[in-house]
């Protein structure tokens, strides 16, 4: 029997190379096809370890281009789409709208559109994954959470771009019966994430004795999740899923942005061998974000009930983990935050 195709979008980055190595290691009965655009936030080093498994493929494309995406969908008829592909960076939104409209939202609707060429004759066995997050909800005030029918707010060009994707991807489903799944998603953090998001950059930072700036007064919250359980209800719902359906992904696990600095910078005192309260002393109070929503909490008991998912690490156990990978990995940081590695990577795969 021929193995089953499964494209997964933005495997390159940070959520998507967790959930392209949990796939291709423990599914050899698939072949999966990682597409992704090399954007700054995408590097190949992330792979680097199954990069030469049997049934993983990397494919360097931008699925903005539309005929670039319905000749992939033609040549390889996927059985499967996890859709992680995005601009995902909040304040990079605000800078910068256009990258997060194109990529986000007309990227998405190429995706939608060469899988519904594809399937139109038979689409029973097919799936196509929207990866989601819980931006999209809006912000709470300090009690509630966000379910997965709380209606959409979003506040950022960044979340709004992903509200739209999300709307359209509902859209295909209700108009031309495209088999869709949506998951929502709180804040990811772990190994292999760009140093521009909170965590990895206080990291970074603190390592080189660089000022934490903590926009307003670092009161907004924030539920973390270690981004392997995300990978594993990606995992779950993939194949659990009831197709139309949506899951709220989350780790119940909520700090206050100042609260999780104490606590990094007190990890990585510890970790530097440093007198401890001495990163402290590099948070700098800035200018707030603007639009900081102030609060985002999942409730992610739908999952728990129908599919027998849960987060598996406690925070103080992931941020250790986290810690010292980003310790003893200072040459990917240093890579990343040089660009370097896109020469590299210009050379090694250029002309794959
Ligand atoms: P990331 O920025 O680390 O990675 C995004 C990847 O997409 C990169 O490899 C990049 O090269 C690729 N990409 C960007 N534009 C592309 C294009 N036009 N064509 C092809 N590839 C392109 O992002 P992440 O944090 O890993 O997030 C992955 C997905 O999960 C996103 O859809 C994001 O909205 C969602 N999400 C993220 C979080 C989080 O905390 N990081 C939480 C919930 C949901
Ligand atoms: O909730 C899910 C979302 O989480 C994802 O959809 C996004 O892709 C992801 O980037 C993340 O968005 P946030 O804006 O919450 O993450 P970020 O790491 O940028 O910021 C976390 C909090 O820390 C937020 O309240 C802003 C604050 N912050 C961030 C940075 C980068 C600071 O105070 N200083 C900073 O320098």
């Amino acid at each position: 029997m021929d193995k089953k195709k499964i494209l997964i979008t933005g495997a390159a980055g940070f959520i998507g190379s967790h959930v392209a190595r949990l796939f291709v290691n423990k599914y050899p009965e698939y072949e999966i096809y990682n597409l992704d655009k090399l954007t700054y936030a995408g590097n190949l080093e992330n792979l680097k370890d199954i990069d030469n498994n049997s049934n993983y493929k990397f494919i360097l494309g931008d699925i903005v281009d539309s005929v670039f995406v319905t000749n992939l969908f033609r040549e390889h008829n996927f059985d499967g789409v996890i859709h992680l592909a995005a601009e995902s960076h909040v304040d990079r939104s605000i800078e910068n709208p256009m990258d997060f409209i194109m990529t986000n939202i007309v990227g998405t609707v190429n995706l939608l559109n060469a899988a519904r060429e594809i399937w139109k004759d038979d689409n029973k066995d097919k799936r196509f994954y929207h990866v989601s997050t819980d931006e999209v909800y809006g912000s709470l005030g300090m009690e509630g959470f966000f379910y997965e029918d709380t209606p959409y707010d979003p506040h950022s060009p960044y979340s709004a771009s992903k509200a739209s994707s999300d709307h359209l991807v509902r859209a295909y489903h209700d108009t031309y019966g495209m088999p869709i799944i949506i998951s929502n998603c709180s804040n990811n953090y772990g190994p292999n994430q760009f140093p521009e998001k909170l965590i990895p950059l206080f990291i970074n930072n603190i390592r080189n004795n660089k000022s934490l700036p903590v926009y307003g007064k670092g009161e907004n919250i924030r539920d973390w999740l270690y981004v392997k359980d995300h990978a594993v209800a990606i995992d779950v719902i993939y194949h659990g899923g009831k197709i139309g359906d949506t899951f709220n992904i989350g780790g119940h696990n909520e700090w206050t942005n100042i609260d999780l600095i104490r606590v990094i910078c007190k990890v990585m005192d510890k970790k530097l061998g440093r007198v401890n309260g001495s990163s402290e002393e590099l948070i700098t109070f800035v200018t707030d974000r603007a639009g900081h929503d102030l609060r985002y909490a999942i409730d992610s008991q739908k999952l728990q009930n129908e599919l027998g998912w849960k987060p598996s690490l406690q925070f103080e156990e992931g941020i250790e983990i986290t810690v010292d990978w980003y310790i003893n990995n200072q040459e990917w940081l240093d890579n990343v935050t040089s660009g370097k590695y896109q020469k590299y990577y210009d050379k090694m795969y250029g002309n794959r």
